[in-house]
């Protein structure tokens, strides 16, 4: 069989994108509402989607002398953005022209445009408990007997929205929760259920959406550090209900760029002796982040890539004794507009040192909305794709997160460009083409 009757053997096995993809987001505040606001904007030719892989990114198929890079969104059938619908929560009443219009990220007149459009999308009411997000106070929020009422008041509301659209994919956008470690309520589905009833405390807000979704069948991405579905009760319903999971907290500012300049230092066995991150932040993310134990559940997610990816103990003489810090502060005249610096102290021949200092003045959710969309959009080709949607964790959607999930002792890819190779192999083999090995031996042989 030649290579490209083969190819269309598999893609065959792809259902198509065909309707409405619904989104719903728990948590309609920067993140979300510049998304929906972006992906409208450039449903009008208003604007351009830089920084979405599925919109503006190609992929190479086989050799390199055969010519073959379609735009990704070419080669495999993902939703197309006229065909996006969008719903979410927030316990914060109004419309989404109100929200977007508070967060400040879009400017006025961009958001004029699309006024009509954003009124016309009101968030339902959220659930939430303030023990999980101390600095926040909601004003919008459901009532429940216990945990498992309030979980399948979502389910209700999930409910409703299918009968609006064809598929759906979840993304929170929430707000940063408190650290919570696994307990016994997180290993077992059973047990996790019985936690609902028990208004089990380990049991978070965002574990509820994250249920709820994945009982309807419905994929799930967590954009923010919390223990969410990354517990194997979830892993285990996932599974069950072929609705894919992936990792958590966008891979947006310092971290992508720690993720590249770390393996460049590793890649030419330089050492580093200290790596410090500090942020100056003023949104409203900020302001939660300022409450500590909403900051240690994005220290620890920030915090984990570094030892990953320098391997300190292949490596003694140059990692093991690296200090690693990061700090967020928030500071509201900056508001989304996030101010993150390194210093970093590295070591080369004989041991002598230098220091490398990044200060990138970025645009938090002009980062991040474009990762969403890409998520989205690649979850719901993964549960469409008959080889990715039994098996829980999408580990090739790395790509998008600081924290990456991955099958129970296996570790996480955090280089960004292995998780790139992973992302477009990945693509390549739902659609039977060759994986690229970059080994190019073929170039030069007989
Ligand atoms: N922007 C980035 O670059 C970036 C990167 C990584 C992670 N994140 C994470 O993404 C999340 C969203 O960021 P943002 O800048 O949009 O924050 P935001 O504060 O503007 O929006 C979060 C929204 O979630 C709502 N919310 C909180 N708890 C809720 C609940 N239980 N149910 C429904 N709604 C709830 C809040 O009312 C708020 O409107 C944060 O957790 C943030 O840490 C953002």
């Amino acid at each position: 069989m030649s290579i490209p009757e083969a190819a269309g053997q598999e893609a065959a096995k792809i259902k198509p994108a065909t309707g409405k993809l619904g989104i719903m987001i728990p948590g309609m505040g920067a993140v979300a509402t510049t998304l929906i606001a972006g992906v409208e904007a450039v449903r009008r030719g208003l604007a351009k989607p830089i920084g979405s892989t599925t919109q503006m990114g190609t992929i190479r198929l086989g050799k390199r002398t055969e010519g073959r890079t379609p735009l990704i969104k070419d080669f495999v059938p993902l939703a197309q953005l006229d065909d996006l619908v969008f719903t979410g929560w927030d316990i914060f009443g109004g419309n989404l022209y109100d929200a977007a219009s508070h967060a400040q990220v879009l400017d006025r007149d961009q958001l004029a445009q699309i006024k009509p459009f954003l009124e016309s999308i009101e968030p339902l009411p959220g659930v939430f408990n303030q023990h999980y997000v101390k600095r926040l106070n909601g004003t919008s929020v459901k009532s429940g007997k216990n945990k498992c009422d309030l979980a399948n008041q979502i389910r209700n509301d999930i409910a409703e929205f299918k009968t609006k659209t064809d598929r759906q994919v979840m993304i929170w956008c929430g707000s940063t929760e408190i650290f919570l470690e696994q307990t016994a309520v997180h290993q077992t589905l059973e047990a996790f259920e019985k936690g609902l009833v028990e208004d089990d405390p380990n049991i978070s807000p965002s574990m509820l959406y994250a249920w709820a979704a994945l009982k309807e069948g419905i994929p799930f991405a967590n954009g923010a550090p919390n223990l969410t579905v990354d517990i194997p009760a979830l892993n285990e319903l996932s599974r069950k209900m072929n609705a894919p999971i992936c990792g958590k907290d966008f891979k947006t500012g310092q971290t992508f760029i720690k993720t590249v300049l770390a393996p460049a230092f590793k890649t030419r066995m330089l050492g580093v002796a200290g790596w410090y991150s500090t942020n100056i932040l003023g949104n409203r993310d900020g302001e939660v982040l300022d409450d500590p134990e909403s900051f240690k559940t994005k220290e620890e997610s920030k915090l984990g890539v570094l030892d990953i990816i320098l391997q300190p103990e292949l490596y003694p003489e140059l990692y093991k004794d690296l200090y690693h810090k990061v700090r967020i502060n928030y500071y509201p005249p900056r508001g989304d507009n996030k101010e993150g610096w390194d210093n970093i102290d590295i070591f080369g021949w004989l041991g002598y040192p230098m220091q490398l200092k990044v200060d990138f003045l970025c645009r938090d959710s002009i980062l991040a909305a474009p990762l969403a969309l890409d998520l989205c959009l690649f979850l719901d080709l993964a549960a469409r794709t008959p080889s990715l949607r039994g098996i829980g964790i999408q580990e090739w959607l790395s790509f998008y997160f600081k924290a990456p999930d991955s099958a129970p002792g296996v570790y996480p890819e955090h280089d960004l460009f292995i998780q790139s190779i992973k992302l477009k192999n990945t693509l390549r083999h739902i659609m039977g083409e060759d994986l690229i090995t970059h080994l190019g031996l073929d170039y030069y042989g007989e």
